[in-house]
């Protein structure tokens, strides 16, 4: 499929490579389809390939022994995942599952390795999203000091709308308050307030319209 290049190319990792290694590369590439609520892998699998989120939308999740799970990230179109284990030992780190149906460009590390050799600048790209992911990681866990439930629920759907106004909720409300790192009840505690101060719309079961983005992008400061 030609269209998988536009899509590879959009990637931090692989956008900066020539057009020939690209076109090289895609040679190579799987695509495969995912049915929502389909496991793409555990933590502990082995791994062999990383994955570009062709369409559709991927959750990253961690789930503890008695089988709570906390939505680490939600991952769209043109993201990569599944390369941390290509650098430290080959086990996956956490759970990866389709919310939605999902295409996904697959790479084997053998492959990656290949043109980290031959472009070893490549790992500055590398380097970009390990370093954007600890942001990330050091923001979620300050909130978790800072914000209430409430905050960390505003700042959660601001993230989840994508900077849309309308958008479709990909998360169950399990998922969301397991992302959220709070109770099912607290978070839906939190949407209601949101509804009822006429910041949030919400139609349907999934159908989410943001009606006060500065308020509620306020309610997520500390
Ligand atoms: P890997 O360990 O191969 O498999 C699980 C993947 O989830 C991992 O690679 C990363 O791509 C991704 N991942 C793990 N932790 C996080 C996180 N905190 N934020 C975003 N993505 C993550």
């Amino acid at each position: 499929m030609a269209a998988r290049t536009p899509v590879l190319d959009k990637t931090d990792l692989f956008g900066t490579l020539p057009p020939e290694l690209l076109e090289q590369l895609r040679g190579r590439t799987a695509l495969a389809r995912y049915r929502r609520g389909d496991t793409i892998f555990e933590k502990d699998d082995p791994a062999t390939h990383l994955y570009v989120v062709f369409s559709g939308r991927i959750a990253i999740v961690a789930r503890a022994s008695d089988d709570r799970e906390s939505v680490l990230t939600v991952l769209g179109p043109g993201a990569l995942f599944g390369e941390m284990s290509m650098f430290d030992g080959g086990i996956r780190s956490a759970n990866a599952r389709a919310l939605t149906t999902a295409h996904l460009i697959a790479v084997e590390f053998d492959d990656v390795r290949d043109v980290l050799v031959r472009r070893p600048e490549v790992l500055w790209a590398v380097v970009r999203i390990l370093a954007r992911r600890l942001r990330a990681t050091d923001e979620a866990l300050a909130d978790a000091m800072f914000l209430d439930v409430t905050g960390r629920t505003a700042k959660r759907l601001l993230e989840l709308s994508d900077g849309e106004s309308d958008f479709r909720m990909p998360l169950t409300q399990e998922e969301l308050a397991g992302m959220v790192g709070a109770s099912r009840e607290r978070v839906n505690k939190a949407i209601a307030l949101f509804v009822k101060l006429e910041w949030l719309e919400i139609s349907g079961r999934s159908r989410y319209r943001i009606l006060n983005r500065e308020e509620l992008e306020i309610r997520t400061t500390v």
